[in-house]
């Protein structure tokens, strides 16, 4: 029997508005996800076991044991059914890991869906949103796609209006970051300092709606970029790398270390990954654009 395949989107959150941590550890947030056209492919194929392969250009670095959120998804989907996860899934990954671009949360979001239809589940779609709040906070946007806002950890989501296209440069950094090690990092920092309430910036809902990329610019925010640059001081480098040569913001991807620039069009992204690759101080780049469908069965 032939596989089935999903593509999923990676995300970059236009504004990340982190609240005090909770007593469950977790932080309340208004995160303004966006997807963005970088995507990982999951195939799902029936395997006597569940098995796990990866390739691409940071496949090493993927963990291809239980912990992979693929393999999370394929178990708590059979386990909702009474099923043993025998399948399959190999990941081709084109998002950077662990970058602060939801690569793990989206290999989740494709390994439910292909395994949903692999065996013929038909879960309805509300169902396989709450699955997805399961493996993690970032895994239900994987699913939808577009631009959403997220609230509580993340994944109490509502879509929102977005037009478009907005044109990114990513740079990819050395190695990754740990989300937990940058929220602990975003606690340190916060001590004796009281954070408001996260809301969402309507200047930056508007920039949105309206497809308006210089208002858009000027909205972005992300509280955990000083906990990253903390973490890892070279992306301030990166940063100003990506502002020199002419994007119109820069700012950290998520928890990070990859780098986000939104740039005027298709031929400024050109010009500011050559700067980008030319300063040294990335190890990639990778042009993108918004918004971006959800997962999706090809
Ligand atoms: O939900 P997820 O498993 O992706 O979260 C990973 C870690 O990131 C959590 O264990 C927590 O340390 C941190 N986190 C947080 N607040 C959120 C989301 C994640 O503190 N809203």
């Amino acid at each position: 029997m032939s596989g089935v395949t999903v593509r999923v989107p990676a995300k970059v959150n236009v504004q990340l508005a982190v609240g005090a941590a909770r007593p469950d550890g977790f932080h309340d947030l208004a995160s303004v996800f966006l997807a963005v056209s970088l995507y990982d492919e999951v195939t799902a194929t029936p395997a006597d076991t569940l098995t796990i392969t990866c390739e691409g250009p940071d496949a090493d670095r993927v963990p291809l044991d239980r912990g992979n959120l693929a393999a999370r998804a394929a178990e708590l989907l059979a386990a909702r059914h009474g099923l043993s996860p025998d399948v399959h899934l190999h990941i081709a990954k084109a998002i950077p890991v662990a970058g602060g671009m939801a690569g793990g949360s989206a290999d989740g979001a494709g390994a439910l869906l292909a395994c949903d239809a692999l065996w013929g589940l038909g879960t309805p779609r509300e169902e396989l949103l709450e699955l997805c709040a399961e493996l993690g906070s970032d895994v239900p946007f994987s699913l939808v796609g577009g631009a959403a806002l997220g609230v509580g950890r993340g994944e109490r989501l509502t879509p929102l209006p977005v037009a478009g296209p907005f044109h990114w440069v990513f740079a990819v950094a050395d190695g990754g970051l740990s989300t937990p090690a940058v929220y602990g990092e975003f606690d340190r920092l916060a001590e004796g300092v009281e954070i408001p309430e996260p809301v969402a910036s309507p200047a930056l809902l508007d920039a949105l709606a309206s497809g308006d990329t210089t208002a858009l610019a000027a909205a972005l925010v992300n509280d955990l970029q000083p906990a990253a640059l903390s973490l890892r001081p070279s992306l301030a480098a990166t940063l100003a790398a990506g502002t020199e040569a002419g994007a119109l913001a820069a700012l950290v991807s998520g928890s990070g270390p990859t780098t986000a620039f939104l740039v005027k069009d298709a031929e400024s992204a050109e010009a500011v990954a050559a700067a980008l690759t030319a300063s040294g101080t990335c190890r990639a780049t990778r042009p993108a654009t918004s918004p971006a469908p959800g997962a999706t069965l090809l």
